[in-house]
This record gives C-alpha cells, structure tokens and sequence, in this order.
C-alpha cells in the first residue's frame, strides 16, 4: 500500500487529497496545526509548518517510514487586496515562510523518507499567480512567495535526482476553499482529482514541471 504525506491537511484542498487518497487505498498521514480539531479519518500529525522546528519534529515522527508522495500542500494567501501603499511586510514575511521556505524545509527532512519509496514523488502546491511570464499585477505577497518556491523546487530537483526523486508544481485552478472564495470557478473534488491524475502519471523524465490540475503545463 502506498503512502502518501500531505500538509495543512484539515480543510480546502488538502482535507479533499486526504479523501482521494484514502479512497484509492493509500495509508495517508496527514498534518495540521490541531490535529484533534481536524477530525481527520487518517493518522494525522501536529504541524505548523513555520515553526523552525516542525519539519524534524516530523522526520522524528515517522523515524524510516517510506513516503511514496510527499505533498507540501499547506498555504496562505495573506496580502489579498492589499494595495502597496498599504502593504503589512510582516504578512510578506509570514507569506515567504509559510509559502516558500517551509515546504523546502518539509521536503529536506524527508528526502531519505521519500527515497525510500517506490514511487519517489515530491509535490508541491504552487499558484498560476506564480506564473512571471502572465505580467501579474498586485498581491506582492502571494506572488512572491509561490514564485519563490517554483525556484526552490527548480534547484531541489537537481538536489534529489540522483536519489531517483521526481518534483512537480500544482497549481489547484482557481478553486472554491476558504482561499479561494464561493466564486471560484471549480470545487476541490475537481482540483483535488485532477491534479492527483498528474502526480499519480509523474515520472523522473518529467521532474520539475509546473502543471495545471488538468495537466497542461504553466508558463514559469
Ligand atoms: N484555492 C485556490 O483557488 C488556490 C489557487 C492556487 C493555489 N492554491 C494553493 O493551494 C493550497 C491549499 O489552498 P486552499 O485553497 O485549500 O486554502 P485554505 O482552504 O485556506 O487551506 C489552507 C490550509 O493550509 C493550512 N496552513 C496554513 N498555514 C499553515 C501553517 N503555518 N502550518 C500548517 N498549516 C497551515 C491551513 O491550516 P489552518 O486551518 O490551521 O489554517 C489549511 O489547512 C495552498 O498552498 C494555496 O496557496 C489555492
């Protein structure tokens, strides 16, 4: 049975991953920040992904534990709306952490974890916001830090090929979560199943990719 590890796990997109894959048969280990709250159906761990410590507190959890997909999943979306006159460089900061910083912290503890593994994938939830050659305007924070962690990806992927560790970069659709609002245009069953069609086809030749959640690729 394969298993799969996925953050930020209690509500949005990720709570809808931990429905898909247990429903495929995968042991699924969860985490969250409350792990009792989330009344999650799985294993479920205790992480807040910005502590300094939670990435080796979870390496310390799962000791040898084989980790055929790891998904960094969990984010924030703090600066919406907020225009650069008016910009909180606290929130900018909190966005990096969260969004770029922790996700490579995550995927570093748990390199040996996921070699372990037959199928070696590490997946990371990404933005078309990310995307540079859109000429976004606005949500700075947002932006960045998504676009920070595409280029954190980029360079882990060389770091891990030689363990036979395939990356990819999700990004969901615009999907309707607590994040994404009530108008988005698809549901988290739709983002959620799509964009595990494309982690379930990964391969090393397709390492580092940025794919939509219907599969086609992103403009970096
Ligand atoms: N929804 C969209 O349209 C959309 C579009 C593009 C990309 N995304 C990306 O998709 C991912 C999931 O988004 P979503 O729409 O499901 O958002 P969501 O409904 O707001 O859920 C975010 C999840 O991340 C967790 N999280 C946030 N900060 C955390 C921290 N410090 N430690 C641990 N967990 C933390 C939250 O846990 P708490 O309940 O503890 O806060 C929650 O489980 C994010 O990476 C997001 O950037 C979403």
């Amino acid at each position: 049975m394969p298993t799969i590890l996925i953050t930020g796990a209690n509500r949005g997109i990720g709570r809808e991953l931990v429905s898909a894959y247990s429903a495929d048969g995968w042991r699924v280990i969860a985490t969250a920040r409350d792990p009792a709250a989330a009344g999650l159906d799985c294993e479920c761990l205790e992480m807040d992904v910005a502590d300094p410590n939670g990435a080796a507190a979870l390496k310390d959890s799962l000791a040898d534990t084989a980790i055929d997909v790891l998904w960094n999943n969990a984010g924030v979306y703090l600066d919406k709306g907020m225009s650069l006159a008016g910009m909180d460089y606290d929130l900018w900061a909190e966005s990096m952490l969260v969004n770029a910083l922790a996700p490579i912290r995550v995927a570093s503890a748990l390199i040996e974890n996921v070699a372990a593994s037959e199928r070696k994938v590490m997946a990371f939830t990404s933005s078309m916001m990310a995307s540079l050659s859109r000429r976004p305007a606005g949500s700075y924070a947002y932006r960045s830090s998504k676009a920070a962690l595409n280029m954190a990806v980029t360079c882990l992927t060389h770091d891990v090929q030689d363990k036979g560790i395939a990356t990819v970069l999700l990004h969901p659709g615009w999907v309707r979560t607590d994040m994404g609002g009530e108008n988005a245009d698809i549901d988290v069953t739709t983002s959620a199943m799509g964009m595990k069609r494309v982690v379930d086809a990964m391969s090393p030749e397709k390492s580092g990719g940025f794919f939509n959640y219907d599969g086609t690729e992103i403009p970096w």
